[in-house]
């Protein structure tokens, strides 16, 4: 008797919660924004395209039918991912008689340092001229740090001492110096951008869209990339600030582990790679630019990746740091001396 009570009341919660759900889904799916920016006419800036998770990106970007403009500073590489573009673009299809290979106006690079306010100006007014405005900005560019920072002062550890016992004025100084190049590399230049191509998204977008590149290492602080996570981390406390004062922008913020790949190669402070191959162990770059690019189509906006891994080790530190940074120590091959 009081288990057909239980199950009569039972069935309307459990019907409650499917046209909820239901609803919640065709709402979503009803504020999709390929219904507002079809895939054919969105505008697509990828700053940090010549190689890595930038390179896959345009590539997606270009083979799915957006128009991308790819920006870096090495012409050679650029101009090979803007070629590669131009023939992964639905619209190569039709050339031949007649008809146009992916255009000049689909997919064209831009040669430029996105720290440099002059370049990031002129690509601005490059895009108003080609294509009257845009609809997403990728801010993939960054470069990594790899040595504890210490080390960067020119001291060593040893059964717990330092050699030699202090830090130099100069060695302090050179510190400084290491610290300005990761500043400008990882927070400058996404300032830059923002500063450059928010009124410009604003403005001539039905649907604006930022993706930030960032690093798991911005929110779960790893050992020898002092310089690395505090710089990853603090253009993501940016760029997470400029999404309240911009709520008409949607803002994604990815936040991947190791990516397989030459990261590493850019490190500002010369120091050696101390984790597992990432070429081995690490995330496809396509995966992940397959992976950023439906979260901006979707309006998410953390993706970490991989999910359970970075979801839940993210909540750990907050509860029991200890843990995680002795798996965070293990990672880097880091034994404090
Ligand atoms: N690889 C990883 O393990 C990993 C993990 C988590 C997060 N991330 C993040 O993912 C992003 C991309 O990394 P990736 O693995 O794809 O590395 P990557 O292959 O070295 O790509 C970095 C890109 O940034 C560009 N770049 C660097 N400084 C620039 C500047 N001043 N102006 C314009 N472009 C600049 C580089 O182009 P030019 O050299 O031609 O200028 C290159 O296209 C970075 O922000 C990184 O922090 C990487």
């Amino acid at each position: 008797m009081q288990l057909e009570v239980s199950a009569q009341r039972a069935y309307p919660i459990a019907i409650s919660l499917t046209v909820l759900y239901v609803a919640h889904r065709l709402w979503r799916l009803s504020k999709r924004r390929s219904r507002t920016v079809p895939r054919s006419q969105e505008r697509v800036l990828v700053i940090g395209a010549s190689s890595g998770i930038g390179r896959s990106m345009a590539h997606e970007y270009a083979a799915a039918g957006a128009r991308v403009c790819v920006v870096g500073r090495r012409e050679h590489e650029l101009n090979a991912v803007a070629d590669e573009c131009a023939s992964l673009h639905p619209r190569a299809a039709v050339g031949g008689a007649g008809g146009e290979r992916g255009s000049s106006e689909d997919t064209f690079p831009v040669v430029a340092d996105f720290t440099n306010p002059e370049d990031m100006v002129a690509l601005r007014k490059k895009l108003e001229e080609r294509w009257s405005g845009l609809d997403t900005l990728v801010v993939c560019a960054g470069v990594s740090a790899l040595r504890p920072l210490l080390e960067v002062a020119g001291l060593e550890r040893k059964d717990g001492k330092f050699s030699p016992p202090q830090a130099s004025t100069e060695g302090v100084q050179h510190t400084v110096d290491v610290a300005h190049v990761a500043i400008r590399g990882n927070y400058i230049g996404p300032l830059v951008c923002a500063v450059t191509f928010i009124p410009l998204l604003s403005s001539t977008s039905a649907a604006p869209s930022i993706a930030l590149i960032s690093s798991l290492g911005a929110v779960i602080p790893p050992p020898t990339r002092t310089l690395y996570a505090s710089t990853k981390a603090s253009s993501l406390a940016l760029y997470q600030a400029l999404a309240v004062e911009h709520p008409t922008i949607k803002f994604t913020f990815v936040i991947p582990s190791t990516v397989e790949g030459d990261f590493r190669a850019s490190a500002v402070d010369g120091g050696e790679v101390r984790e597992a191959d990432p070429n081995k162990h690490g995330l496809k770059r396509t995966a992940v630019a397959k992976k950023s690019i439906q979260a901006v189509d979707r309006g998410e906006k953390f993706v970490f990746m991989p999910w359970a891994f970075g979801r839940v080790a993210h909540f750990f530190y907050w509860v029991a740091p200890s843990i995680v940074e002795h798996f965070a120590a293990r990672k880097y091959n880091f034994t404090p001396q």
